[in-house]
C-alpha cells in the first residue's frame, strides 16, 4: 500500500491535535512536574550523549512522532538504503555512503559487485599515497619532499575536507601545510598559494564529476602556476585527482594512475569519508582516518539496529519535523562549543539544505507542508555575544543544538570549565528564561521590566562527548546524515539529488562570454540583467 501524503497520515493528524495541547505548555512546568525528565529524555550512541529533555515535548509527543516514523516507513526505507536499492529516484541511484565505512572483510553486494571490497581497494591506495607524502618518500619534480597540500574542490568536494581538517587539526602532521581552494574568485587561489614553494606543493583536484566550472578553473590556474615555476613535466609529481570520471581526469592531464576513485552512489555532500577525504588522510595518517571511519560506522550501526525510541538520528530528525511542521520553525541553530568545529555549521549547511531543500515528493507532487529548514551556526561562546539575543528574545522560534565536550584538547587553566558552563547555561536560559516576578525581585525599574523578561520555552538539544577525536567526529557527522535522512523520509522527498543548483550554473555559463567578449555583445536577457552586464563591462574597463 502506498504511503499516504504526510498530512493524511493518522499520526500526523494526531500530532496536529496534540500540538494544540502542547503549544501553551512551558518547559518550566514540564520540568517541575517530572523531576526525572532530564534523565529520561536522553539517549546515547557511539560516544555521543543526547539530552533532548529541553524540547517542547511529552512522552505522548515522542510516541506520536515515532508512530509518524512508522507510518512513513522509515525503517523500511532505511533498510532499502543500506541494501543499496536506488532510493535516489530522480537520478535512479543507490545511496551508499554507509558502505564507505563498512569494515574490511565485510561485504555488500550491489548489482553483483562487492562495493565494500572496492571501497577498501581505494582506501589501501590512499593509505599508501598518504604514507609516501607524510614520510617524504613522494618527491616533487625537483626532488624535494611535499610539504604543502592544496585541495581544489567545491561543495561536497571541499566542505568535508576543510571541516575535517580544521576539526582534527590537533591530530595532524604539523610539518605539512594544508590549504583549500574552492571559490572561483581568484583571490582564493592567489592567497592560498602566495607563500608556497612550487617544488614542495601538491594539488589534489577533487571533483566527483570533474566538470564543475569553479574547480576546473582553479585546477587550470594551479596547473599554470606549477608549469610557470617548474615546467611542463612537473604536473605528474604535483597533481593527483579524486573523481568518478577517469576520462575527464586524463583529459585534464592527470595520469589516471594518480587518481583515486569513488562511485556515483556517493553523493557529493556525503563524500568526506570517500577518496574525497584524501587530504584528511594525508593530514591525519591512515590509522586515524580509520578511526574516523569507525566512528561513522558505529553511528550507522546504531541507526540501523537501535530501537526507534533510543535511536539518536531518528529522535533528532523527528524533533526537527516537530518544530518545522507544527511550530513553524524555519531555522535550526547548531552551535559547537569547540573552536576546532568552527567549520562544522558550514559543512552541515550543505548536508542539510542541499538534501532537504525540496518542494516535491518522490512521486513529483508538490508538498503542502514545509520541508528543510535553514541550518546555521557559529562556535560558542562567540555566537552568544552576537546573534543569541535573537534566539533568546526574538519573535522566531529557533531550536538549537549545543555540542559540548568533557575534555579540551588544549587544556589551559579553567578555560574549558568556563566554556562548558556556557553550554549548560545557554540551554537553561533558553528553556526556563526569567519571569516577570524574578525580574521585579531584582529591583528592576518598572519601565525596564518588559525588556528584561526572558520568556524561555526555547528548545535545545545538548550533545555531549568525551573529547573531539576522529571517532567522535565520524559519529557526529553520521548522526546528522541520518537525521537528515529521517526528516527527508517523513517529508517524502528525495534527499539525495540537487537539481535546484543546475539552472544557475547553466545561466552563468551563458553569461561568461558576454562578460569576456572584446566587442559589446547583443544582450537578450531581461532588462535588469542586461543593464547589470553593461554596467559591469563599463566598470571592468
Ligand atoms: O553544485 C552542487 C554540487 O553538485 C554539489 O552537490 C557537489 O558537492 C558540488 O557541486 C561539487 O561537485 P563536483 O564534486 O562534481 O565538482
Amino acid at each position: 500500500m502506498p504511503i499516504p501524503p504526510l498530512r493524511e497520515r493518522p499520526a500526523y493528524e494526531a500530532l496536529a491535535q496534540h500540538y494544540s495541547t502542547i503549544q501553551d505548555r512551558h518547559l518550566r512546568e514540564l520540568f517541575a512536574q517530572d523531576v526525572t525528565r532530564g534523565e529520561r529524555f536522553s539517549a546515547e550512541a557511539a560516544g555521543i550523549y543526547l539530552d533532548y529533555s529541553k524540547n517542547r515535548i511529552t512522552e505522548e509527543t515522542v510516541t506520536l512522532l515515532l508512530q509518524l516514523a512508522k507510518e512513513s516507513e522509515l525503517e523500511r526505507r532505511r533498510d532499502a538504503m543500506f541494501a543499496g536499492e536506488p532510493i535516489n529516484v530522480s537520478e535512479n541511484r543507490a545511496v551508499l555512503h554507509v558502505a564507505l565505512r563498512m569494515p574490511k572483510g565485510t561485504s555488500l553486494v550491489v548489482d553483483g559487485v562487492d562495493v565494500v571490497a572496492e571501497v577498501h581497494q581505494v582506501l589501501d591506495r590512499m593509505a599508501d599515497f598518504a604514507t609516501k607524502i607524510r614520510s617524504g618518500a613522494w618527491k616533487g619534480h625537483t626532488g624535494k619532499p611535499i610539504r604543502n597540500i592544496v585541495n581544489i574542490g567545491i561543495g561536497g568536494s571541499d566542505l568535508g575536507p576543510v571541516m575535517a581538517y580544521e576539526a582534527l587539526r590537533h591530530y595532524t602532521d604539523r610539518n605539512l601545510t594544508f590549504r583549500f581552494v574552492s571559490n572561483v574568485d581568484s583571490t582564493n587561489f592567489v592567497e592560498a598559494t602566495r607563500d608556497l614553494v612550487a617544488g614542495e606543493t601538491l594539488f589534489i583536484v577533487s571533483s566527483k564529476t570533474f566538470s564543475t566550472l569553479e574547480t576546473l578553473t582553479n585546477a587550470t590556474s594551479a596547473r599554470n602556476w606549477i608549469i610557470d615555476r617548474l615546467g611542463n613535466q612537473a604536473v605528474a609529481k604535483h597533481f593527483v585527482a579524486v573523481s568518478t570520471n577517469t576520462d575527464r581526469v586524463a583529459e585534464f592531464g592527470i595520469d589516471p594512475a594518480n587518481m583515486f576513485g569513488f562511485w556515483d552512489w556517493v553523493g557529493g555532500r556525503y563524500s568526506m569519508d570517500s577518496a574525497i577525504g584524501l587530504s584528511t588522510m594525508v593530514a591525519l595518517g591512515s590509522e586515524r582516518f580509520g578511526e574516523l571511519l569507525a566512528g561513522f560506522h558505529a553511528m550507522d550501526e546504531h541507526f540501523r539496529t537501535a530501537a526507534p525510541e533510543q535511536n539518536l538520528p531518528m529522535l533528532m530528525g523527528l524533533l526537527t519535523v516537530w518544530y518545522v511542521n507544527f511550530f513553524g520553525a524555519q531555522s535550526i541553530g547548531v552551535m559547537p562549543y569547540d573552536q576546532y568545529l568552527k567549520r562544522f555549521p558550514a559543512y552541515l549547511q550543505q548536508l542539510t539544505m542541499e538534501s532537504n531543500g525540496k518542494h516535491v515528493t518522490l512521486d513529483g507532487a508538490n508538498v503542502n507542508y514545509p520541508t528543510g529548514p535553514v541550518f546555521w551556526g557559529e562556535p560558542g561562546t562567540n555566537g552568544q555575544h552576537s546573534f543569541y539575543q535573537l534566539i533568546h528574545q526574538g519573535t522566531a522560534l529557533i531550536p538549537v543544538d549545543l555540542i559540548g565536550f568533557g575534555k579540551s584538547l588544549n587544556p589551559l587553566r579553567d578555560h574549558h570549565d568556563i566554556l562548558t558552563s556556557n553550554v549548560f547555561a545557554q540551554a537553561q536560559a533558553l528553556a526556563f528564561g526569567k519571569t516577570e516576578e524574578e525580574v521585579r525581585a531584582e529591583g528592576t525599574p518598572e519601565a525596564v521590566v518588559p525588556h528584561r523578561i526572558m520568556e524561555g520555552n526555547r528548545p535545545t538539544n545538548v550533545l555531549l562527548a568525551e573529547k573531539l577525536t576522529p571517532y567522535v567526529l565520524g559519529a557526529l557527522v553520521a548522526l546528522y546524515e541520518h537525521s537528515v535522512f529521517t526528516q527527508g523520509t517523513i517529508w517524502g522527498i528525495d534527499s539525495f539529488d540537487q537539481w535546484g543548483v543546475e539552472l544557475g550554473k547553466q545561466l552563468a555559463l551563458a553569461i561568461v562570454p558576454e562578460l569576456t567578449s572584446a566587442a559589446d555583445p547583443e544582450l537578450g536577457h531581461d532588462s535588469s540583467t542586461n543593464t547589470l552586464i553593461r554596467r559591469y563591462r563599463a566598470l571592468k574597463g
